[in-house]
């Protein structure tokens, strides 16, 4: 990839960050720092398309932040921001709203799953997410996007509505010279990170998740040590020791995603783990594999106390990046309002 490419992604702070947010995106993005501008933004408008108590989400916004530095982001190289101090994301979901179709929107798995049986009592905000997320990437004009495997449906849907501006103000947009009638990116996805998809601790065929009620389904970034080694040993398994071939992961998804968690931690594969634990009691494995986790995490834990410990400094550092977002997305959105036909002044 070139250097110039831009990067965006985002998190939602709806609780703290857990090790399928750092394992399936927050990984990638730390890599793409050293080749890439970045853009990574706290998603707090995404945020209340489910009820959020407002002192809580202040609360959150600032701990999502914290773990973004601790976990290795630059604040000075890359950009980092929270979403509602850059008009342009809602400026630019509104008139994606008009250029998105319903049967685009009908089509997501994520607001089926989100909504549940009484869809008519969702927000009007939770449907048009997906919206507002194309609008993210695109008021930057990114062109890379690193997430975990969930959010593909997404991007697939923001390269849509970027290929259907385009067309919809094809000549408009070429009399601005963008000749190939491109002034949107395709956004590309990057779902390359060390485990795309973290399972549950308590149970291996569902999704590790914020929203999950049971805190021992997950291991957080601000867990201690002990609480890391307690959710392991109580991690759910099956009777079998582990498999001596890769293959006879194929239906143990409990023992998959915890020999899939090993090997994204220590930076091996999967085939290497099940040769090095393949035949033994998972006893043995659970405690290999909190020493990994605590030697990873830990410190990344103890950061973000440290740093939540200081909110006027986090504030200072959203502040800031999001100036620097403002300054990049103001220019695309003057061009955005010209070519839909809006006056300026
Ligand atoms: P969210 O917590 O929904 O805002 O997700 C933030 C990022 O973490 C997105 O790129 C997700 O794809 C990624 N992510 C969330 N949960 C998981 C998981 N269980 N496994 C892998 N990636 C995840
Ligand atoms: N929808 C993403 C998630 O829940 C978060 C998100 C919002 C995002 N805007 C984005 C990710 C833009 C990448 C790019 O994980």
């Amino acid at each position: 990839m070139k250097l110039t490419e831009r990067v965006f992604s985002g998190m939602q702070p709806t609780g703290s960050l857990h090790l399928g947010n750092y394992l399936g995106a927050m990984v990638q993005w730390i890599e793409m720092q050293k080749t890439h501008e970045c853009i990574y933004c706290v998603v707090d408008l995404h945020a209340i398309t489910v009820w959020q108590d407002p002192k809580e989400l202040k609360q959150a916004i600032r701990q999502v932040t914290a773990a973004y530095i601790a976990s290795g982001l630059d604040p000075k190289t890359s950009i980092l921001f929270n979403q509602s101090q850059v008009a342009a994301h809602a400026e630019l979901a509104w008139i994606f709203n008009c250029v998105a179709r319903l049967g685009w929107l009908n089509r997501m798995t994520q607001f089926k799953e989100k909504a549940g049986k009484d869809r008519e009592a969702a927000s009007v905000g939770l449907y048009a997410y997906p919206n507002l997320m194309a609008a993210d990437i695109l008021a930057y004009r990114a062109t890379h996007v690193p997430v975990g495997e969930d959010q593909k449906q997404h991007l697939e849907l923001a390269r849509d509505i970027a290929q259907k501006f385009n067309n919809d103000f094809r000549a408009e947009i070429e009399a601005k010279g963008y000749n190939d009638g491109a002034f949107f990116p395709q956004p590309e996805p990057v779902i390359t990170g060390p485990a795309t998809r973290v399972m549950s601790l308590r149970d291996g065929t569902k999704k590790m998740s914020k929203s999950d009620p049971s805190d021992l389904s997950r291991i957080n970034l601000t867990d201690d040590a002990d609480t890391i080694a307690r959710k392991i040993q109580k991690a759910k398994t099956d009777p079998e020791p582990l498999p001596t071939e890769e293959a006879g992961l194929a239906a143990r998804p409990e023992a998959d995603n915890l020999i899939g968690i090993y090997a994204a931690l220590a930076g091996k594969t999967k085939a290497a783990v099940v040769a090095e634990f393949g035949g033994q009691q998972f006893s043995g494995f659970k405690k290999a594999l909190a020493e990994v986790a605590v030697q990873r995490l830990g410190p990344i834990g103890d950061e973000i106390r440290r740093l939540t410990a200081d909110p006027a400094e986090i504030d200072r550092v959203l502040a800031d990046g999001s100036a620097r977002a403002r300054a990049i997305a103001a220019p695309i959105m003057d061009e955005v309002k010209d070519i839909v036909g809006f006056i300026r002044s």
